[in-house]
């Protein structure tokens, strides 16, 4: 553990760390552009040079280790004047776009200029360069090569990371310019990553450009719904409408990606299908109801179909779409509070949907298959639940997040659960096995709720309710909570943090955890 001085600040830190990282850890900003912690260090941008006594020339701070006695000076006069000068080279040939610009509120130009430059331009307005602009590159990115500060993070991270090398840098001095090769289009299922690593406003996204200024979204740390990887990731919402995902670094899990497919999953959970008010089939048609007639409808069936055929003619399905804290609270009401074994999970895929790959992608398209399996659920286990409806045994079902018709199809569906007397549903939207539900009840995607989900190596993350669900949709452990409420007149935790806790009690793989202690990259499940 070298220790070092830098501006007058002595800090010790691990061996190996460069300037730009140990600085940060002492609160310092160096300056950078080209240098990005995911990617190789090329050094080309300059930025980041700083004063290291007893070395005659500056250094660039991202290619230069830390070592025992270093003193490193990050505001001295002669640093100053390098990084004006880096800056003013920089802005030479940059285009006056900052009002119609889709990167301002997060732009390094802007943000270097206001803390490092604050200089005019000695250069005429009319002779700088023109270069191609809004260029669509492929993939749903949109290049503007006046922009570019020529930092090379982009091409970088298609040769070091996807492996795919769409992007190179073409000709020369002042004439430099990013491009792909010709004829051959960014095409990769990880490509707006660069939008997110470009420190100026070069390259954008389709989907999100002039959609919403930044500096008007919220962020809420969460976890991609997307497959069983569960990348950590930002939410960006402004009044309970999402505008983008982007990935959160987390060395455990995604590094600092994620898939485009992942990114562009948000409009589904906000689409005009989701449900806002509990419903009951009354001659054939799904009419709204209050919530305490809702509760007070499935406990007189739950109790009536008990006492008459046995506590096993209750029973539920959870899709692996649900959270830890949602699974295992209705697996408790279906096992404590009503007796019954009757449970069974399911963990469906498109089909047609990507398959694994080396770098994130999961072809189980569930967030938390892991999760219900590590809670003691079957995995799978339907046959057992259709064989019980068919000998009659099993006369109820609850199905959260679970549409069996999507997997079985309407008639095999029809087949094998048609003869129940009751179809409770819990979920999001107006689904298949929704419109043939004696009760709907309207629930919380997952950019609404709080909770975790755990990965397909075991990985417990915290989920985090950016904004309440929608019209009247409770969380689904309140609507479980309320449920068993009205059934036993005992209350139950409605937060995820104290269901979190008790689970933590009675299940031995989420052993001595707690939901707040998950901290941003999450806990490995407790080893059997
Ligand atoms: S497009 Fe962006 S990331 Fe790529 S070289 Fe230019 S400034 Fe850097
Ligand atoms: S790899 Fe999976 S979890 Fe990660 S962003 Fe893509 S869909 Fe989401
Ligand atoms: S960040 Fe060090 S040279 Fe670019």
């Amino acid at each position: 553990m070298p220790k070092l001085t830098i501006d007058g600040k002595e800090i010790e830190v691990a061996d190996g760390l460069n300037l730009i990282k140990a600085a940060d850890q002492a609160g310092i900003e160096i300056p950078h552009y080209c240098y990005h912690p995911g990617l190789s260090v090329p050094g080309n941008c300059r930025m980041c040079l700083v004063e290291v006594e007893k070395a005659p020339k500056l250094q660039i701070a991202c290619n230069t280790k830390v070592a025992e006695g270093m003193v490193v000076h990050t505001k001295s006069e002669r640093t100053k004047i390098a990084q004006k000068a880096v800056l003013e080279f920089l802005l030479i040939n940059h285009p006056i776009d900052c009002p119609v610009c889709d990167q301002a509120g997060e732009c390094k130009l802007q943000d270097y200029y206001m803390d490092y430059d604050e200089q005019p331009s000695r250069f005429p307005l009319g002779k700088k360069n023109k270069k191609g602009k809004a260029l669509d590159i492929g993939s749903g990115v949109l290049l503007d090569q006046e922009r570019c500060i020529v930092c090379g993070r982009c091409t970088r991270f298609f040769d070091e990371i996807t492996k795919t090398s769409e992007l190179a840098i073409f000709q020369r001095g002042d004439q430099c310019q990013i491009s792909h090769w010709p004829d051959r289009p960014v095409d990769n299922r990880y490509a707006t990553n660069v939008v997110d690593i470009c420190p100026v406003g070069a390259l954008t996204e389709k989907e999100f450009r002039f959609r919403m200024r930044v500096w008007y979204l919220h962020r809420t740390p969460s976890v991609c719904g997307g497959c069983e990887r569960g990348c950590s990731i930002d939410i960006y919402q402004n009044r309970g409408r999402i505008y983008r995902f982007k990935p959160r670094q987390n060395p455990e899990v995604n590094s600092y990606w994620m898939c485009d497919e992942g990114r562009h999953s948000f409009p589904s959970l906000q689409s005009e299908s989701r449900l806002t008010t509990p419903l009951y089939q009354d001659k054939d048609r799904l009419v709204a109801e209050t919530w305490s007639d809702a509760m007070r409808r499935a406990a007189t069936r739950i109790t009536e179909l008990g006492k008459q055929y046995g506590a096993n003619a209750i029973g539920a399905v959870i899709g692996a779409q649900a959270t830890n804290e949602e699974a295992f609270a209705l697996k408790n009401l279906i096992k404590d509070t009503i007796g019954s074994d009757k449970l069974a999970t399911l963990s469906w895929s498109p089909p047609g949907a990507s398959g694994d790959d080396d770098l994130l992608i999961r072809a189980n398209k569930n967030p938390n298959t892991r999760g219900l399996a590590a809670l003691g659920l079957p995995t799978d286990g339907l046959d057992a639940l259709s064989n019980a409806v068919a000998s009659g045994e099993l006369k109820m079902l609850i199905a959260m997040r679970a549409d069996l018709v999507k997997p079985l199809g309407e008639a095999e569906f029809i087949r094998r659960f048609g003869a129940l007397d009751y179809l409770l549903v819990l979920d999001t939207d107006a689904n298949e096995i929704g419109q043939m539900a004696n009760q709907l009840w309207p629930i919380g995607a997952y950019p609404e709720i709080d909770g975790s989900f755990t990965n397909f190596k075991g990985r417990v993350q915290k989920i985090v309710s950016a904004f309440p669900p929608p019209g009247q949709a409770l969380s689904a452990i309140e609507a479980i909570a309320r449920l068993g409420h009205a059934l036993d007149g005992l209350e139950r935790p409605k937060d995820a943090a104290a269901v979190f806790s008790a689970m933590a009690q009675q299940e031995p793989a989420f052993a001595a955890m707690a939901l707040e202690a998950l901290g941003p990259h999450g806990k490995d499940l407790a080893q059997p």
